[in-house]
């Protein structure tokens, strides 16, 4: 987990951003590739795994209950699974540090397996909500004794057999939509989860692509039917894994709003669950372009071109919210140095992340001068029309590592840049970010991989 002394940064404007950069793996799909390949029977091999504390989390978690998983080179990991139904019982409670989807996959796995297992993790995470998984997997028999409000730490105990059900999401979580499939997989019979908004459907390709029985069912009125059929066999597969779109986001909206910068990722994941940022700042009229479109371990991927432009605000639409929920605090950027008013509502689910992003969001956006109203469910910006923002303030992590990647992209384009008290968050899921941001400063078109060396 990462160290507990913070490390405070500054970030400061500089002249265009230029180069070619790679972003670490997808930190959804790194998760589930290892809990999956956890699951199967033989041996699995990953390549460009996220090796970001959330991802290290989960494969600690696997280890502790029988898979063998080790590391054979940058991103690349084997993992013997033990076959749905044999996890073992953890010796030690699971540190899930600062991982909500370690946390409430796993809690998903545990509940259907004769084992009981107690999850701990810092203190972002231990205020997160946990109810919206303890209830469904509770119908399926599991027994929980969780802290007040259903916070972590908690112990889950599971049952064999539990009991299939038929669940309907009440919230657009694809953490909850994956917990209760993952505990359906060693359920007899059909577990079935109905999706009115869809999220995320990593879960959905990757048990099929390990062989189970998972059918989607677009219903007329446009709900999703998910239905999984339980004590499946997974086989073992050879993985790779995208980069990631939620981590691309930052060197693509930090080129957008830096004048004459021009920046490439390569090897970006663009499932349409995931890609809504992209196309709402093309809404904004951001010079963004896709080349080498292809697919990659049944996921699309393409390399994405930013340049400079001129944004102007939006009305972002509210069912677009679940395809970049991640997305919001570096999009709010973006919409502080555009021009005119950019609308957000619909947003309630962030203030239940690593931290409440639109009240640290608003009052970070407001202390570098930006102008902003929260809302209930979401932020009014009126944007600054491209000129610069005042900047010098020192703005609060939370232990949340999306603002503090926001705050670092918002000093490229502020007079006095901006200070992060804690940068240490940024290590759960872009351990190479201020290495990039360096390199994309340094005007001297280099190419970065995602430990930060370069590649001419
Ligand atoms: C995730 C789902 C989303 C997202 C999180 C990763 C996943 O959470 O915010 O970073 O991998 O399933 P919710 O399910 O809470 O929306």
């Amino acid at each position: 987990m990462h160290s507990a002394i913070p490390r405070p940064a500054t970030f400061l404007h500089s002249g265009p951003l230029r180069g070619t950069v790679k972003v670490p793996g997808d930190k959804s799909i790194s998760h589930r590739a290892i809990m999956l390949s956890a699951l199967a029977v033989g041996e699995s091999r990953i390549s460009g795994l996220l090796e970001g504390e959330d991802v290290l989390a989960t494969a600690a978690a696997m280890r502790a209950m029988g898979a063998k998983i080790e590391r054979t080179g940058e991103g690349s990991w084997t993992v013997h699974g033990v076959g749905v139904g044999g996890l073992m019982q953890p010796s030690a409670a699971l540190d899930m540090g600062n991982s909500g989807t370690s946390t409430r996959l796993l809690m998903g796995l545990v509940s259907s397996h004769r084992i009981s297992a107690t999850f701990i993790g810092d203190a972002s995470l231990s205020k997160r909500p946990m109810g919206r998984v303890i209830d469904p997997l509770s119908l399926m028999g599991a027994e929980f004794n969780a802290s007040p409000g259903g916070t972590l730490p908690l112990m889950v105990r599971g049952l064999v057999p539990a009991i299939p059900i038929r669940y309907r999401l009440p919230v657009a979580s694809a953490q909850v939509k994956s917990a209760v499939l993952l505990a359906g997989l060693n359920a007899p019979g059909r577990t079935e989860v109905v999706e009115p908004i869809p999220t995320r459907d990593h879960s959905e390709r990757m048990l099929r692509g390990f062989g189970a029985d998972l059918s989607v069912e677009l219903a007329s009125d446009g709900v999703r039917h998910i239905r999984l059929k339980g004590e499946a066999e997974l086989k073992p597969q050879n993985i790779e894994v995208p980069g990631d779109p939620s981590s691309a986001a930052f060197p693509i909206v930090a080129a957008l709003i830096t004048p004459g910068s021009e920046v490439t990722v390569t090897h970006v994941g663009m499932n349409p669950t995931r890609n809504g940022i992209y196309k709402m700042l093309e809404a904004m009229g951001a010079n963004i372009s896709y080349s080498n479109e292809r697919e990659v371990g049944g996921e699309p991927v393409a390399d994405i071109t930013a340049r400079h432009s001129i944004l102007h605000g939006i009305e972002v639409p509210p069912e677009v919210a679940p395809s970049m929920i991640d997305e919001f605090p570096v999009f709010f950027v973006a919409a502080s140095v555009a021009q005119g008013r950019t609308t957000t509502s619909g947003l309630d689910e962030l203030r239940v992340k690593e931290s409440d992003r639109l009240a640290l969001m608003a009052s970070g956006l407001q202390a570098i001068g930006a102008v902003v109203t929260e809302t209930e469910d979401g932020l009014l910006i009126d944007g600054s029309g491209g000129e610069p923002l005042e900047g010098g303030a020192a703005i609060k992590s939370a232990l949340d590592h999306r603002i503090a990647m926001s705050f670092a992209v918002a000093g490229q384009h502020c007079y006095k840049g901006v200070t992060v008290d804690d940068v240490t968050p940024i290590a759960t899921s872009f351990p190479s970010f201020e290495i990039m941001l360096m390199m994309l400063k340094g005007d001297d078109n280099s190419s970065v991989s995602p430990d930060g060396s370069a590649n001419p």
